[in-house]
């Protein structure tokens, strides 16, 4: 007899939902999360933000002009204000009533269904006292420490993260072609490289795994790019339509 023979899909590259699956249901909201849920998305990629009262929210921008039918900066106005904001109708009316959601609530409705979920953190410790401390705190209080992997331009903010809760992952987000960043990396100290899509090259991917980092790049939508970044060996492609990048990757 012939062993049975399991096929499954390859486990590389794990496809992250960027602010959800925001090529099709308005950026950061539960709307978004769910549908990179029912997309088959690994994981998920979310920016996290204080209110003025200290409350954890889930929006890219330090404005919720773009994405709400609001006015004002983020950090000025406390989450009972945010949350009277539409944060679904700029993108289309059958997403009226979306609100921005706290951490909390997306990490409650989503987190068990995902492999990764990448919080990216804002600010740093100077500029937003208690932010990494909230962070580590709902991770943990939601027992997702293992998925979860948390990344920042300030890497100050990912150092805080490790002084807290030394076992939480972090991933260096930055935009230029550095020379081994890895070595950089592990000064953080970080268990990963989140570079853009177009430094990514086969020695960075090799250098990072000789390392033991891995690497979670951004923001992949284009099928060839996909291809092209997915041969370099890359750990998660963050991408605005899982979707069509499972579609590409063969899955
Ligand atoms: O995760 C990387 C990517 O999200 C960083 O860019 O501006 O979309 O937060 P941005
Ligand atoms: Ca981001």
């Amino acid at each position: 007899d012939s062993p049975a023979v399991s096929i499954s899909p390859p486990a590389r590259p794990l496809v992250l939902a960027h602010r959800g699956a925001s090529a099709h249901a308005p950026e950061s909201t539960l709307a978004a999360f769910r549908l990179a849920v029912e997309s088959g998305a690994d994981g998920i990629e979310l920016d996290v933000h204080l209110s003025r009262d200290g409350e954890l929210v889930v929006i890219h921008d330090d404005q919720v002009d773009r994405t709400t039918d609001g006015r004002g900066w983020v950090h000025e106005m406390t989450l009972a204000e945010l949350r009277s904001l539409d944060a679904g109708r700029w993108f289309g009316p059958g997403f009226a009533g979306e609100r921005i959601p706290t951490l909390a609530e997306v990490l409650e409705a989503v987190g068990g269904a995902l492999r990764l979920i990448n919080i990216e953190l804002k600010a740093g410790p100077s500029s937003r006292p208690g932010l990494v401390q909230r962070v580590v705190e709902t991770v943990r209080r939601l027992g997702l420490e293992e998925r979860c992997v948390i990344s920042s331009f300030n890497h100050f903010a990912l150092r805080e993260v490790k002084r807290i809760e030394p076992s939480l992952r972090t991933g260096i987000l930055y935009v230029e072609g550095l020379v081994e960043p890895w070595i950089y990396a592990r000064q953080v100290p970080a268990d990963a490289l989140h570079p853009p899509h177009y430094v990514v090259i086969p020695e960075l991917v090799e250098g990072a795994h000789r390392a033991g980092l891995a690497v979670h790049t951004w923001t992949v939508d284009a099928p060839d790019e996909v291809r092209r970044v997915a041969a370099c060996g890359v750990d998660a492609i963050i991408t605005n339509d899982p979707a069509a990048v499972r579609s590409v990757l063969g899955r």
